[in-house]
């Protein structure tokens, strides 16, 4: 299995933590450029990954979708790759990490433990209707803990 499939096939276990992107967009704008962090265990298996925005001088770096394996959670896989991001959008000289995350879902309490703060909220989706909060971590003052950047 290549990158693309095995996002493809985590992302379709997660479709109410995730929005749809379909495909050849995720394919064009996010693993052919290299845009995306691959999570891997320590035997190098496939575990997670994350989808990003290319990072621009003087704008945020929108990260699109944060996705680990049920059984790999809570083992600081997501927040190594937040920092991997993070250093590159630190390179890229962008400002700021933005996302935004249905105020319903456990995944709130992730970003806010790595140190992204709450901007504003928005009714979101035509068909779900959720909250979502817009979070963002700016790059100067990253909070994420150093243990996340010692593993990478
Ligand atoms: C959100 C997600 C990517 C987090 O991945 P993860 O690898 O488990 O996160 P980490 O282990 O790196 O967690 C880092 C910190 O966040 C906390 N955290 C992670 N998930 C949490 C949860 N569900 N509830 C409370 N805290 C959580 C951890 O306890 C840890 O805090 P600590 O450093 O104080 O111990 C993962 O739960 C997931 O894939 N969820 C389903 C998809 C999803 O919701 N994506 C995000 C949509 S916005």
């Amino acid at each position: 299995m290549n990158d693309l499939d095995f996002v493809i096939a985590l992302h379709r276990t997660e479709t109410h933590a995730l929005g749809f992107i379909p495909k050849p967009t995720i394919r064009d704008r996010f693993i052919a450029p290299g845009n995306y962090v691959l999570i891997r265990d320590r035997h190098g298996h496939r575990r997670g990954y994350l989808i990003h925005a290319p990072p621009r001088p003087g704008l945020p770096c929108r990260i699109h979708q944060a996705c680990v394996e049920a059984d790999y959670r809570l083992r600081g896989f997501a927040a190594a790759a937040v920092a991997t991001i993070a250093r590159r959008a630190t390179v890229a000289d962008a400002t700021e990490l933005l996302l935004h995350c249905a105020t319903d879902l456990p995944a709130i309490a992730f970003w806010q433990s790595i140190g992204f703060a709450f901007r504003t909220w928005n009714v979101g989706g035509r068909t779900r209707q959720r909250v979502l909060a817009e979070l963002f971590l700016p790059l100067q003052t990253a909070a994420i803990p150093a243990r996340a950047f010692a593993t990478w």
